[in-house]
C-alpha cells in the first residue's frame, strides 16, 4: 500500500509524512517542487529509510504525475502543495494561479485517468484529498459565527482566491466524474518547521535579531491556531472515515489576537532567552502599514469533524506556543540555512517600505 503525497517538504507536508511513516508502514511518495518554502533538511530523519520515495517535481507536470502514478499505484493521493503565504500573493499572484489553479487542475486531471484505470475493489477504497484553508470563507465580524462547511466561499487575497478555485475544481471532479474527493479547510496551523514568513516563526525570529516586530495595523486582526500535530491527525481522521464528496472544517479553539500571540511569544521569550538589557521584548513591537485587504478574523466550526469522526485538537495553545519557542531555540542549523539570501531579500522588500 502506498500514499502518493504532494508539497511534503512543507511546513505542513513534512509533518504528515513524518507522522504518517511513524505510525504505519505504507511507502509514501513525495513529489515537491523545492520552492523556496520546500526543505529536505524537514525529512532528514527519513534519509535511510526506503519507505520514502522523494521525487523533485511539480504538480503541473502532468507526465511525471502519470508514470508516478502508474508506477506506484498509490491508494490515495494527498495535495498539500501550494504556495501559501498570502503577503507573497498580494507581491506576486502569477505563481499561486499557477500552482494553487493550474496546478491542481494538471493533478486532479492524473489522478482521475489513474483512478479510471483501477479495478474494484481498489477503485471504490482510493481517495483524493484536497488539503485547503478557512481563507477561501473570507472574513467574519467580531460576533459573526464562526464559519462551517456550508459558508459560501468569499475569498478576498489572491492566495485566497487561488485555493478557492482548486477547491472547486476538487469537487467538480467528484460531482462531474465521481473521483472520491475529500476536502478539508483548517486554519492557521503553527510548530516545528514553519518557514519564518509566517507570523510566529518571523516573530521569533526578529525578536532573536533585536529587529521591530512588525505588526500590521491596529493588531487586532483575530486568527484561529492549530498545532500542526493536530491538523496532521485530522488529516489521517478524515482520510480514513471521511465520506467522498464531503468537505471537513479543521481548527484549534483558540482564536486570538495578532497582538495577543506576539506579546504572549515575547513573555516567553522574556523567560527562556531574556534580553541583555533586561528589559522585555515586547518593547520590539513597532505598528506598521497593515496588509492590504488584511482579513478581519477567522474562525471554524470543527464540531462536524468531532461528531462524525471523533476528532478534537489535542495540543494547548499556550504549550504549543512554548514547544514552538523551544524548537526555533534549539535548531539554529534549521534555521541559519532557510534564512538564506532569498530570505533576507523577501524581509528587506516586505518590511522596509512598512515601517
Ligand atoms: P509551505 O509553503 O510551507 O509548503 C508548500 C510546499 O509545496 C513546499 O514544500 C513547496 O516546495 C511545495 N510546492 C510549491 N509549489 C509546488 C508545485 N508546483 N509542485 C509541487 N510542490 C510544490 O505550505 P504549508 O504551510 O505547509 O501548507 C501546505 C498546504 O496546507 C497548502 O495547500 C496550504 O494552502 C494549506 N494550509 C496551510 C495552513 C497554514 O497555516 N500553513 C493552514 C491551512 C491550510
Ligand atoms: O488561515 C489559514 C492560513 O493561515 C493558511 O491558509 C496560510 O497558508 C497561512 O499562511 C496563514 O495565513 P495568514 O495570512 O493568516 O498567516 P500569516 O502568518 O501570514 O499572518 C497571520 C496574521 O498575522 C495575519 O493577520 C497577518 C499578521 N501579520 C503577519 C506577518 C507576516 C503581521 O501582523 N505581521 C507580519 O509580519
Amino acid at each position: 500500500m502506498t500514499l502518493l503525497v504532494t508539497g511534503g517538504a512543507g511546513f505542513i507536508g513534512s509533518h504528515f509524512v513524518l507522522d504518517w511513516l511513524a505510525c504505519h508502514h505504507e511507502t509514501v511518495v513525495n513529489v515537491d517542487a523545492l520552492s523556496y518554502a520546500g526543505n529536505r533538511m524537514n525529512l532528514a530523519a527519513l534519509a535511510d529509510d526506503p519507505r520514502h520515495v522523494f521525487v523533485h517535481g511539480r504538480i503541473g507536470d502532468g507526465a511525471l504525475l502519470e508514470r508516478l502514478l502508474e508506477e506506484h499505484k498509490p491508494r490515495a493521493v494527498l495535495n498539500f502543495a501550494a504556495e501559501s503565504h498570502v503577503d507573497r500573493s498580494i507581491a506576486g499572484p502569477a505563481v499561486f494561479v499557477d500552482t494553487n489553479v493550474a496546478g491542481t487542475f494538471t493533478l486532479l486531471e492524473a489522478v482521475r485517468g489513474y483512478w479510471q484505470g483501477l479495478a474494484e475493489p481498489e477503485k471504490t477504497a482510493f481517495r483524493y484529498l484536497q488539503v485547503s484553508t478557512d481563507e477561501v470563507y473570507g472574513s467574519l465580524g467580531p460576533l459573526e459565527a464562526a464559519f462551517t462547511e456550508t459558508t459560501p466561499f468569499a475569498p478576498n487575497s489572491p492566495y485566497a482566491a487561488s485555493k478557492a478555485a482548486g477547491d472547486h475544481l476538487a469537487r467538480a471532479w467528484h460531482h462531474s466524474y465521481g473521483l472520491p474527493v475529500l476536502t478539508t479547510h483548517c486554519s492557521n496551523n503553527y510548530g516545528p518547521f514553519q518557514f519564518p514568513e509566517k507570523l510566529i516563526p518571523l516573530m521569533i525570529e526578529r525578536a532573536l535579531e533585536g529587529a521591530p516586530l512588525p505588526v500590521y495595523g491596529d493588531g487586532l486582526q483575530v486568527r484561529d491556531w492549530l498545532y500542526v500535530g493536530d491538523h496532521c491527525a485530522a488529516l489521517r481522521r478524515v482520510l480514513a472515515e471521511g465520506k467522498p464528496g464531503d468537505t471537513y472544517n479543521i481548527g484549534g479553539n483558540a482564536e486570538r489576537t495578532n497582538l495577543e500571540v506576539v506579546n504572549r511569544l515575547c513573555a516567553i521569550l522574556d523567560e527562556a532567552r531574556p534580553r541583555a538589557d533586561g528589559r522585555s521584548y515586547s518593547a520590539q513591537v513597532a505598528f506598521v502599514a497593515d496588509r492590504p485587504g488584511h482579513d478581519r478574523r477567522y474562525a471554524i466550526n470543527a464540531t462536524k469533524l468531532a461528531a462524525e469522526l471523533g476528532w478534537v485538537p489535542d495540543e494547548r495553545f499556550d504549550s504549543g506556543l512554548k514547544r514552538t519557542v523551544a524548537w526555533y531555540l534549539s535548531h539554529r542549523a534549521w534555521v541559519d540555512a532557510v534564512k538564506s539570501g532569498s530570505y533576507r531579500d523577501w524581509v528587506a522588500r516586505q518590511y522596509e517600505a512598512r515601517a
